[in-house]
């Protein structure tokens, strides 16, 4: 089934963990791989919400001998049918021997692994305060000191949330930008904006304060 059904069928069917109608643009992908391309040294990466892969593709074409990737998805149709893409794919089939799969949600990702990277692509503002501390509990837990966190957030969202919704999704949109605000006391937030996306997006990466300085 074309990507493009897949995505709208689990839009309509799982709109939180979904969160938008159509998968990010090419523009998209490359501002949240931006932080792959700051070395020359293999790295360990995790993306998180693959969905039907647009930013899975753009990793793959980036990765070096000695990189590895874990791909964590919620949703099993979404990782089936990357899945089913993937095995197309000529770089997939280059380091595939580095690429695992977890499919659940990222919460209950086991701990071994320690990544250098991280590219994120759950929708937060559609989750409770509590979702998005537990998932940013669990980034921090597989990062390291250096460890780029990437992010992203629909442009305007949160401001047109407090304004045009009832009260409950405003206080709920409020706790999500103080919790945004404490992860910004604790490191350096790069951000991108990206128009050409269904919606614009801002692209966050959490840097580790002397790399930012
Ligand atoms: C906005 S879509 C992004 C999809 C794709 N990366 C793109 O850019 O088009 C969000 C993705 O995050 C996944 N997701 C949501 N919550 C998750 C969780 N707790 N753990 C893992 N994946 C999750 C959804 O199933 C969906 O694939």
């Amino acid at each position: 089934m074309n990507e493009h059904i897949v995505f709208f069928r689990e839009f309509l069917t799982e709109f939180k963990s979904t969160g938008s109608a159509i998968p990010s643009s090419p523009w998209a992908a490359k501002a949240m791989t931006n932080s792959l391309r700051r070395t020359t040294r293999p790295q360990n990466i995790l993306e998180v919400g693959p969905g039907t892969g647009p930013v899975t593709v753009k990793i793959l074409e980036d990765m070096i001998d000695g990189d590895k990737l874990t791909i964590c998805e919620l949703n099993p149709s979404f990782m089936q049918a990357l899945q089913k893409k993937l095995s197309k794919d000529e770089n997939f089939n280059r380091h595939k021997e580095n690429i695992t799969f977890f499919q659940g949600p990222v919460q209950e990702l086991p701990t071994e692994e320690i990544f250098d990277v991280i590219i994120c692509a759950i929708p937060f503002t559609n989750l409770p305060v509590s979702a998005v501390e537990d998932i940013f509990k669990k980034l921090e837990l597989c990062s390291h000191r250096n460890t780029h966190i990437t992010f992203f957030e629909y442009i305007g969202l949160r401001q047109i949330g407090r304004i045009a919704s009832i009260k409950e999704r405003r206080e709920r949109l409020d706790r999500v930008s103080q919790f945004f605000e404490t992860l910004e006391a604790k490191y350096k937030k790069e951000t991108k904006r990206v128009w050409l996306n269904f919606t614009p997006i801002n692209v966050h990466t959490l840097v580790p304060s002397e790399e930012a300085a």
